[in-house]
């Protein structure tokens, strides 16, 4: 095990390279089971849910080839593929659910471990069970798998979401595109990473229409076949390097970066103090040595305020002048970031599903904890506007979403290293 050490002080200044998205690469790889044949991606994230997405492709039975330093993933889908995605993989990776819908597609059935509760809540599947259903299959729980069948196949439906789930929007999204006849899905997610899939999935020789709009239609067709696509730029990586900027009072170019991508994130940025640019490849946010000021924010489904983003949000209120209500509304229990930032001394409360917290000027360094991946960069960001130093542990979390995470703040001038994590007492 290992954790961050970061030495308080920098701001992050210079240019900083996004690449393709966690959340969208995973499902693209998903994605990929529909279509026999050699898949490519390219500007793959070089993350540790790769692997893990990689490794679980395999065991269906699908070629995989990973470069994670060249950004491609090739993956080549026999004819006949397995339908069982192990407890063991899953628990490690909360997304292979997304399987769920290409698997029913292909075989007609799927057997996938449910993946239980995580850091951030419980995180229901009743959404996508729902959708499923909706499309024919037979859904239910055995011995802590989600078994879907639909042995003659799935049938086109009308389904209305009673939330705009992105997994269950896309599970249902994968599922349909070889059903007989049109499906219809109403108030579905709108996130970059789902019109990113409905492209790849059209790419795949799919009927698709919609996808960034909450109604999405998709007319079913007999058989896929496989193609080349890019993974698009990961909105949540340039969002961090946003907060970064805004939260160190610095300047970073974000190469690569969508700011329309980011607007309601970026937008709030700018009407608290700080600049942000498009530039020619990206954008440039510069808060050059300004104290921001602190905004009430509220997570909401795109095209709001990410609740990725949230823990970010924490970290640059808990420095900015002034004070903030941060409201979660996605998530119930996402939170956890709150009480390591005390630790570093900031002034945050939790009321319910919001989070006062009063801006103090500084920080000061001490040993925290990351309970999942955005909690984790939020508190580096944290230990860099804290007096001395400041220790992260949990670097694996942050590894799962961040590519070369250390590299890229050095190359932003900040004293950022890994070290191992002494083990916990044990009496
Ligand atoms: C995805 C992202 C995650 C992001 C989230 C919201 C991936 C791998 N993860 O997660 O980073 O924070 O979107 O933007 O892409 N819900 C139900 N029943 C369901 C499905 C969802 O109650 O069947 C609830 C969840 O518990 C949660 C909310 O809906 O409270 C949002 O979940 P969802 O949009 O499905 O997020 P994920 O796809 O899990």
């Amino acid at each position: 095990m290992e954790r961050f050490r970061v030495v308080g002080g920098a701001r992050l200044q210079g240019e900083v390279q996004v690449v393709g998205a966690k959340n969208s690469a995973l499902k693209l790889m998903a994605a990929s089971l529909l279509a026999a044949g050699r898949t490519r991606l390219t500007n793959v994230p070089a993350i540790l849910d790769v692997t893990i997405m990689a490794e679980l492709l395999r065991r269906l039975g699908c070629g995989v080839d990973y470069e994670p330093a060249e950004g491609v993933v090739e993956i080549d889908v026999p004819e006949q593929i397995g339908h069982r995605a192990d407890y063991e993989l899953v628990r490690a990776l909360r997304a292979s659910i997304c399987v769920l819908g290409p698997l029913v597609a292909r075989c007609r059935a799927a057997d996938v471990a449910v993946p239980g509760g995580d850091a951030i809540g419980s995180r229901g599947l009743d959404l996508h069970a729902f959708g499923l259903q909706a499309l024919g299959a037979q859904v239910h729980v055995h011995h802590g798998y989600l078994v879907a069948e639909a042995p003659d196949g799935l049938a086109g439906a009308d389904i209305r979401l009673e939330f705009p789930s992105v997994g269950a929007t896309e599970n249902v999204l994968m599922a349909s595109v070889l059903a007989r006849g049109t499906t219809r899905l109403t108030n579905a997610a709108r996130e970059p990473e789902i019109v990113d899939i409905a492209d790849f999935l059209v790419e795949l020789g799919a009927k698709v229409h919609g996808a960034g709009t909450t109604v999405i239609e998709i007319e079913g067709v007999d058989a896929l076949h496989p193609t080349e696509h890019a993974v698009v730029p990961d909105r949540i990586a340039a969002g961090t390097w946003a907060f970064g900027a805004a939260t160190t009072r610095g300047d970073v170019e974000v190469v690569g970066g969508r700011a329309e991508h980011l607007s309601a994130a970026l937008e709030l940025l700018v009407d608290n103090g700080t600049s942000v640019h498009p530039t020619d490849r990206g954008f440039r946010v510069t808060n050059d040595g300004r104290r921001p000021h602190a905004f009430d924010v509220a997570t909401l489904p795109y095209p709001g305020f990410p609740t990725d983003l949230q823990p970010l949000a924490l970290a640059y209120n808990a420095v900015a002048e002034g004070s903030a209500m941060v409201t979660e509304n996605v998530f119930e229990a996402r939170f956890r970031t709150v009480q390591e930032l005390a630790r570093l001394g900031a002034d945050a409360r939790i009321d319910g599903h919001h989070v006062m917290v009063h801006g103090n000027a500084r920080l000061s360094g001490a040993p925290v904890e990351a309970s999942d991946i955005r909690a984790g960069a939020a508190l580096v960001i944290a230990g860099l506007v804290a007096d001395g130093v400041t220790t992260v542990s949990g670097a694996h979390h942050i590894d799962r979403g961040y590519a070369r995470f250390t590299d890229l703040l050095q190359g932003l001038g900040a004293d950022v290293t890994r070290e191992p994590d002494p083990p916990p007492y044990v009496s």
